[in-house]
């Protein structure tokens, strides 16, 4: 029913988040593939036969549903966000209730029309909107109501210790994905012009509004300048700006005043402190694309890296902030100095230095040569301060099943 709506669902994607159509219609396709792939696992999903110790036991273990999952959904991503968690969970054997960003409701009552006209069954995929004045008192009952036996949130660390908290008191089960700051290392090594086109993905697609997005990058004092330069040439080929609508556009503007005030503020914090532009800063030709609008921006950080706003928190925007470094071992370390650990990406043609890098980086996903992880059947999800639990893969099934085991006396 997705597929067969799909140029709808992605219009009503692009006018309720301002993405372009293009970018709405991967992202329409992003949301089928969670239910086709999760539809497919399940049946392969099973229990298992254990050897006992005593002699005169058997024992299995057969998988059951949970009952009322939650679904807490970001704005950033308003239908595969819903589907990567109400897929896994309704095809568990759970129902969901799903609570959307109250910025992004429309999409999500689309995904429940079109689930009734599919023939789901009565009850089984449920939406709660409600507006921002409202969304911590929706969010406190889906967290203290007993009927629901699982929360599954997508968004701030901030609020995710809160909702981790609210739900401790029931001992619900939580899955969590939650903020990142991810690292992008360039090695001295690496083929400058694959890593440039990993670091444009991994930077700015969704414009920069997404948790995986890269936000801290090391590059080697070696090739600082000319990774910049080709970064640069890089973007300019890649992107194409103008109408939402216009379908060879692929950048976007940022959805809110709020998150473009954020990336503004990171960049002039960073140009107070040192930092230099490799392209042109924000200008009139931003504000021609519409409001909201920025072009991606790369800046050289210099010395006073350490204390830029940046290092601190995501800047959820369309600004790459390069930082230099000398040593393997002083990267790795900058790349491990958070409290963060959702996705780290790095460029390197030495398989030695891949593998030590890929084990080395505290986080739940690694690119390694590869500036997008974000896959339906791959586990995603961070340690730390980025969340608990796995979306995606055959763990995002586990996490929404109870095992149970069965000694049977013969
Ligand atoms: C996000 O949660 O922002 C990332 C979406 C994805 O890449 O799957």
């Amino acid at each position: 029913m997705i597929k067969k709506n799909k140029e709808d669902l992605a219009a009503l994607c692009t006018l309720e988040l301002g993405k372009p159509y293009t970018e709405s219609l991967v992202s329409v396709q992003y949301a089928v593939d969670f239910l086709d792939w999760f539809e497919g696992a399940i049946e392969r999903t099973f229990g298992d036969t254990i050897p006992a110790a005593r002699g005169n036991t058997r024992i299995f273990t057969i998988k059951q549903p949970q009952g009322v999952v939650a679904a807490i959904t970001p704005w950033n991503s308003p239908l595969a966000m819903i589907t990567r968690k109400a897929g896994a969970a309704i095809a568990a054997g759970n129902s969901v209730v799903c609570k959307p960003a109250p910025e992004t409701p429309l999409c999500a009552l689309a995904l429940a029309k079109l689930f009734e006209r599919a023939g789901g069954p009565s009850g089984v995929f449920n939406v709660v909107t409600c507006g921002a004045e409202s969304t911590i008192a929706v969010g406190e009952e889906l967290c203290h109501n007993d009927l629901v036996k699982h929360l599954s949130f997508t968004g701030s660390t901030s609020v995710g210790k809160h909702l981790n908290i609210a739900c401790a008191k029931s001992i619900k089960r939580i899955s969590m994905e939650l903020g990142g700051n991810a690292p992008f290392i360039v090695f001295a090594d690496a083929n400058l012009d694959e890593a440039a086109q990993g670091l444009a993905t991994s930077k700015f697609r969704s414009s920069g509004q997404t948790c995986v997005c890269a936000n801290r990058i090391l590059v080697h004092a070696s090739i600082f300048d000319d990774f910049s330069e080709i970064l640069k040439k890089t973007i300019d080929r890649t992107f194409v700006y103008g109408s939402v609508w216009d379908r060879s556009v692929t950048f976007g503007p940022l959805y809110s005043l709020k998150g473009m005030s954020k990336a503004i503020l990171h960049l002039e914090d960073a140009l107070s402190k040192g930092g230099r532009l490799v392209t042109d800063g924000p200008d009139a030709t931003d504000m021609e694309l519409g409001p909201n609008f920025l072009k991606p921006v790369i800046v050289k950080t210099g010395a006073s890296w350490k204390s830029m706003k940046f290092m601190e928190e995501e800047t959820f925007g369309p600004v790459a902030f390069l930082i230099g470094f000398d040593t393997e071992q002083e990267a790795i370390e900058i790349a491990n100095q958070s409290s963060l650990g959702l996705a780290a990406y790095f460029y390197t043609q030495d398989i030695s230095r891949l593998w030590k890098t890929a084990e080395a980086l505290n986080v739940g996903m690694v690119g390694a040569r590869v500036g997008l992880v974000s896959a339906t059947e791959m586990p995603f999800g961070g340690i730390m301060e980025s969340g608990i639990g796995r979306e995606g893969g055959i763990e995002a099934l586990s996490e929404f099943l109870e095992t149970k085991s069965i000694t049977l006396g013969i």
